[in-house]
């Protein structure tokens, strides 16, 4: 057993950013000296401590009928998808606070092909970085005109936008000073969901980013880096909204890192 996998979670909490960001260190020198491209995250990486908890132990098992989970899985039409669940700036008395951003890329199979009709949705916190969610107790102001829940379907040429806020960084129990980098959450939901995909998408230039063991549980640093926007002053709206672009490709060596269950 991993030495960090006998910890308890509470001396896990007691771990210091330097505690974790020494194993983030060990475990990439491990990753690059042994040759072996990684195509998935582990799912257990010991500095992201609750990865530990909730990875599957056993083997995956094979299902007789996998089409019988269609019977019970959400399902969604294009009908269901208004061209304003993308803005999530709107649908309240008034305008949230923040720095307000596009987010418009293309979502992408192994061969650049574009993938249509995709249902992507995303959530996210606040410009303070609290989320409108009855289990976040960061003790940061909700703000009564952003909710952070937003969907839309990609157009022909594979594309999907969204205008939103950006949101904030915000602390967590991972270890001792823990926070999170601003991030997005995204799903693609596939053509049934049980293909639904679930990553983060991150900012460029945020300090935060190299400490953060979440996005450091992809240890490889060319797939890391996909995973992180990049800011396009062309997309910016003048007076308006600052753009950023950032692609999804869902399969193939240059695929985005999705995180098989986790949030
Ligand atoms: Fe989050």
């Amino acid at each position: 057993m991993h030495p960090a996998q006998q910890a308890t979670p509470q001396a896990a909490q007691q771990a210091t950013q330097q505690d974790i960001s020494r194993e983030i260190d060990r475990l990439d020198r491990e990753y690059a000296a042994s040759g072996v491209p990684r195509h998935h995250p582990p799912r257990d990486y010991p500095p992201y401590r609750s990865s530990l908890l909730r990875h599957p132990r056993h083997p995956l098992t094979a299902v007789r009928d996998p089409e019988a989970a269609e019977r019970y899985g959400p399902v969604f039409g294009a009908s269901d998808v208004e061209a304003s669940d993308a803005d999530l700036t709107r649908g309240h008395p008034g305008a949230p606070l923040g720095e307000r951003i596009t987010i418009t890329g293309r979502v992408l199979d192994r061969a650049g092909r574009p993938v249509t009709g995709q249902l992507v949705e995303i959530w996210q916190a606040n410009a303070c970085g609290r989320y409108a969610h009855r289990h976040d107790r960061h003790p940061a102001p909700l703000d009564p005109n952003f909710t952070g829940a937003g969907r839309c379907l990609t157009d022909r040429q594979g594309y999907y936008r969204f205008t939103t806020i950006r949101p904030g960084a915000y602390p967590w129990l991972n270890h001792t000073g823990a926070w999170r980098p601003a991030h997005i959450h995204f799903s693609l939901f596939g053509t049934a969901f049980t293909q639904r995909l679930v990553t983060q998408m991150y900012f460029p230039g945020d300090p935060l980013l190299p400490l953060d063991p979440i996005l450091r549980s992809v240890t490889d640093a060319g797939a890391r880096a996909r995973l992180i926007a990049g800011y396009d002053h062309d997309l910016s709206a003048a007076g308006d909204a600052l753009g950023y672009r950032w692609d999804i490709v869902l399969d193939g060596p240059a695929a985005t890192r999705t995180e098989e269950g986790r949030r």
